[in-house]
């Protein structure tokens, strides 16, 4: 069965643009479950730009809601995701001036460190994902690390798609990654810049589990209202 994982951020964008109390992520979160997504995806920037921690703190209380929480390599951030015990951790790749997660993780140059994370994060019985692009370098180095997931970064793939050229070579990228890493038996999860027609496309490849979304859901719903959209989406990929 292939998951629908909707990334609630943008929800906090909304509410810190006035600096109050609404839209709440925390109500955005059970929502989002009650209409039909799999889990909720918040990603608690060192800057906490959008989701601060006493927004992560509530989500991970809820009852019957599965949280993904994206973190940097900061060893402050694993031991904030400890504290509040997410089910899934991903490990993002963190860069103050970027306006997105703009690429994957360096696997090469922090092998060690990430080691160590995710030997942490599996003693805590969270899972554990990788946030990378589609390379099958990246694929071993997933499989060394032992990590339970990992996550294609898929925005090069939708900007491709977007900006109508020739998309063929990533998504053959994707795919082979996609196998790669289902036959070394690390799930595989993609996300990034996903809507309607990327989805549509990236299904094609079957071994990949759960689709993380979260701008396009967001903004989409301006105009349709999430319940629809998550449910557009579900249609999508199941
Ligand atoms: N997955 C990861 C690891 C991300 O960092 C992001 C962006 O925060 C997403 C998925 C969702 O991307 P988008 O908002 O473009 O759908």
């Amino acid at each position: 069965m292939k998951r629908l994982g909707v990334n609630i951020d943008h929800i906090a964008t909304i509410r810190n643009a006035r600096g109050e109390f609404h839209p709440d992520p925390v109500t955005a979160a059970k929502f989002v479950k009650k209409v039909g997504a799999d889990s909720i995806t918040i990603h608690l920037r060192e800057d906490r730009r959008h989701i601060k921690d006493i927004d992560a703190k509530k989500i991970c209380l809820l009852k019957g809601l599965l949280v993904n929480l994206e973190i940097s390599t900061n060893l402050k951030m694993i031991k904030t995701a400890i504290k509040i015990k997410p089910n899934f951790v991903c490990i993002v790749p963190e860069n103050r001036k970027e306006i997105t997660t703009e690429g994957g993780l360096d696997l090469k140059k922090n092998k060690n460190r990430l080691k160590k994370i995710i030997n942490r994060l599996k003693k805590n019985n969270i899972r554990t994902s990788l946030f990378i692009n589609p390379s099958l370098e990246d694929i071993r180095l997933s499989k060394e690390l032992e990590t339970d997931c990992i996550e294609i970064h898929t925005g090069r793939l939708a900007n491709l798609i977007k900006s109508k050229k020739k998309f063929t070579h990533e998504l053959s990228k994707i795919s082979k990654c996609s196998i790669l890493a289902e036959k070394y038996g690390i799930e595989v999860h993609a996300g990034h810049g996903l809507d309607y027609k990327t989805t549509r496309i990236l299904k094609k490849i079957k071994v990949i589990k759960e689709y993380n979304i979260g701008h396009f859901i967001i903004g989409e719903s301006i105009f349709y209202g999430l319940p629809k959209v998550i449910k557009n989406f579900i249609k999508i990929i199941k």
